[in-house]
């Protein structure tokens, strides 16, 4: 039995009937860009959300540039980013005329926090990208404490929870992807901007639509990224299930927690009050790449995300080439994800942490 690294194919099965009438229904109206379903939508994920408004964007990178700039982000400024996430919360600060600042992360829940954030700040830093990478929710209340307005880039974190509410509630604004492999995924590319700030929800309403309230009169020089309504319609269908569909991923933790994975690496620890729906399962082993070949040879799927962290990627190492990041360095070294998903059976943890076992590494 193999076991793949995560399946999307058995959690959308049970909705297929209802998947189908959410396109034909989008079929029959012939509206396809910015009408019902698209504000429906935004209405049912700020709901969900906790926030006063959400605003449907054409992916998670551009989510980013567009909230960025709708929080006052501009040339001249700094913004920090983790330097341990997706290369795109990075990459969607230059693009507004910013410098992005990479900071550290804590490699035992690979989020950043007061600390690693204290030590990055500079007098020109707008802004701060706080990305709760697999699932976990970064601390938004004591890096908040700092004085810097926070973006979440909750990618993801869609369906985690925290004591403080849910990722996207936390901080000034954040955003999601709605990338197909995400907790909530759509059929091509989407994203979501979400905020309470009435002023920043404004201004990315307008800069998603090249920079105009009205189609009349062009304000910004803004984007053509909107969320379309076929993704909406299928997005909308399947919003109701997170919640369930996170427990499934909390539940697929607890089991590999009963199986003894703990013993044989180091399994991520969610952040002081947390409760995350693993986007990704990541484990961390002296010999990772090492324990994946193995893996690989047993048939479980697994593989590591970042192991070049991205103030050493060729396009970002004008800004962050001589930096010392050692929580960055050792989560980069060390991580593999590891199967996860919402419908991940008892059976297929034990085959999972049997063949860490019997890798003997
Ligand atoms: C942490 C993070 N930020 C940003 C993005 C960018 O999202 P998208 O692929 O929808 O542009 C992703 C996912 O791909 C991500 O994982």
């Amino acid at each position: 039995m193999s076991v793949p690294l995560f399946d999307t194919g058995t959690v959308l099965e049970p909705l297929r009937e209802e998947l189908r009438e959410a396109v034909a229904r989008v079929l029959d109206s012939e509206r396809y860009i910015l009408g019902p379903e698209v504000q429906a939508f935004e209405q049912e994920f700020a709901a969900w959300c906790g926030t006063g408004h959400a605003i449907g964007v054409a992916n998670g990178t551009e989510a980013l540039t567009i909230a960025l700039r709708a929080m006052g982000v501009g040339p001249g400024d700094e913004v920090l980013v983790p330097s341990f996430t997706f290369y795109a919360s990075a990459e969607a600060i230059p693009p507004t005329g910013a410098t992005p600042v990479f900071c550290d992360v804590d490699p035992q829940t690979f989020c950043i926090n007061a600390e690693t954030v204290a030590d990055a700040l500079t007098p020109r830093t707008k802004d701060l990208i706080a990305v709760h990478l697999f699932g976990n929710v970064a601390p938004i209340g004591e890096i908040e404490a700092l004085g810097v307005p926070v973006l979440e880039d909750s990618a993801q974190a869609a369906g985690s929870t925290s004591r403080h509410g849910r990722p996207g509630a936390l901080g000034t604004a954040a955003t999601f992807s709605f990338f197909p492999s995400k907790n909530l995924g759509c059929f091509g590319d989407g994203g979501m901007i979400v905020t309470s700030d009435e002023h920043v929800a404004e201004q990315a309403r307008m800069l998603r639509f090249h920079g105009s309230h009205d189609k009349v009169t062009y304000e910004l020089v803004g984007y053509n990224s909107r969320l379309d309504e076929l993704q909406a319609a299928i997005l909308r269908v399947q919003l109701p299930h997170l919640d369930g569909w996170s427990d499934g991923r909390r539940g697929a933790a607890q089991d590999y927690a009963e199986a003894g994975l703990g013993e044989l690496v180091t399994v991520p620890r969610p952040t002081v009050g947390s409760a995350p729906a693993w986007h990704l399962y990541v484990v961390r082993h002296p010999e990772a790449d090492r324990l994946a070949a193995a893996l690989e040879g047993a048939g479980v799927g697994c593989r590591p995300y970042y192991r070049t962290p991205v103030h050493q990627q060729p396009a970002m190492r004008h800004w962050g080439e001589d930096l010392e990041l050692p929580g960055t360095a050792e989560a980069a070294r060390t991580h593999l994800a590891i199967p996860i998903s919402p419908v991940l059976t008892r059976k297929q943890v034990e085959r999972v942490v049997n063949a860490i076992r019997d890798s003997g590494l």
